[in-house]
């Protein structure tokens, strides 16, 4: 059995390096949050019927208010504002954007819901201020991305996105697979060691694959050869539909 891990509850406490993955988990979210923010709210120009308006109007909302919470946080826990770092990031890094409605969809899909399993490994986190903020984010997280799979499905299952479908799913699958960093490095076993998540970023990939298949299916879609990703991905994934 793995040894307890030890919780701390104030910043002094914690070894150097336990405080800096946890800032640097901080901050990774803030730009994670902001960055939705400002795709969705791009996207709100795609938006064309009214039944979907105030949806995606909610969305933007609780996408600023997961910024802004994270925000209050790293403020509280480090005396400093991470709104400079998140700028500069944004600048640096810029949010992907969609170009249409279909592709808005895609988005709320799989980049939210990359961001919702990715934010599910630190519920057990051993500094518990933290798990409280994250634990409600998941809540919210959990009803966006519902809607973008209904949405994608519906819309591939009318014939008339045949041409753009797959090239925007392998698109948006990539920035979703993207949310849980490189797996099997040596900061991933040293996070987990010590509490602050729970598992290697391959396993957490593989359960959101397996979310995703049946969407996949009902969509028509194919994964693709994972090596046409251009990213590290564990070599054991199951992709399998
Ligand atoms: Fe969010
Ligand atoms: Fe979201």
């Amino acid at each position: 059995m793995a040894d307890a891990v030890k919780v701390y509850q104030t910043r002094e406490e914690m070894p150097d390096r336990f405080r800096e993955t946890l800032e640097q988990m901080m901050k990774s979210q803030a730009y994670r949050e902001l960055a939705a923010a400002r795709m969705f709210g791009h996207g709100l120009q795609y938006v064309a019927e009214q039944k979907w308006l105030k949806f995606m109007v909610w969305h933007i909302g609780e996408e600023t208010e997961h910024y802004l919470a994270v925000a209050r946080m790293y403020e509280k826990f480090t005396g400093e504002s991470v709104q400079d770092w998140v700028n500069q990031r944004l600048a640096e890094k810029p949010v992907p954007f969609s170009g249409s409605w279909f592709e808005l969809a895609m988005a709320q899909f799989l980049y939210d819901r990359g961001g919702f399993w990715q934010l599910q490994e630190y519920e057990g986190c051993a500094f518990p201020p933290y798990r409280e903020v994250i634990g409600k984010i998941i809540e919210e997280e959990r009803g966006h991305q519902g809607l973008g799979e209904k949405i994608v499905v519906e819309l591939c299952q009318t014939g008339k996105f045949e041409d753009v479908k797959q090239p925007l799913f392998e698109r948006w699958l990539r920035l979703g697979l993207l949310s849980f960093g490189r797996p099997d490095t040596e900061g991933n076993h040293y996070a987990i060691s010590v509490g602050l998540k729970k598992r290697d970023s391959g396993l957490v990939m593989q359960d959101f694959i397996n979310d995703i298949k049946p969407a996949v299916r009902s969509g028509g879609l194919k994964f693709p050869r994972p090596e046409a990703l251009g990213m590290e991905l564990p070599a054991t994934l199951d992709w399998s539909v």
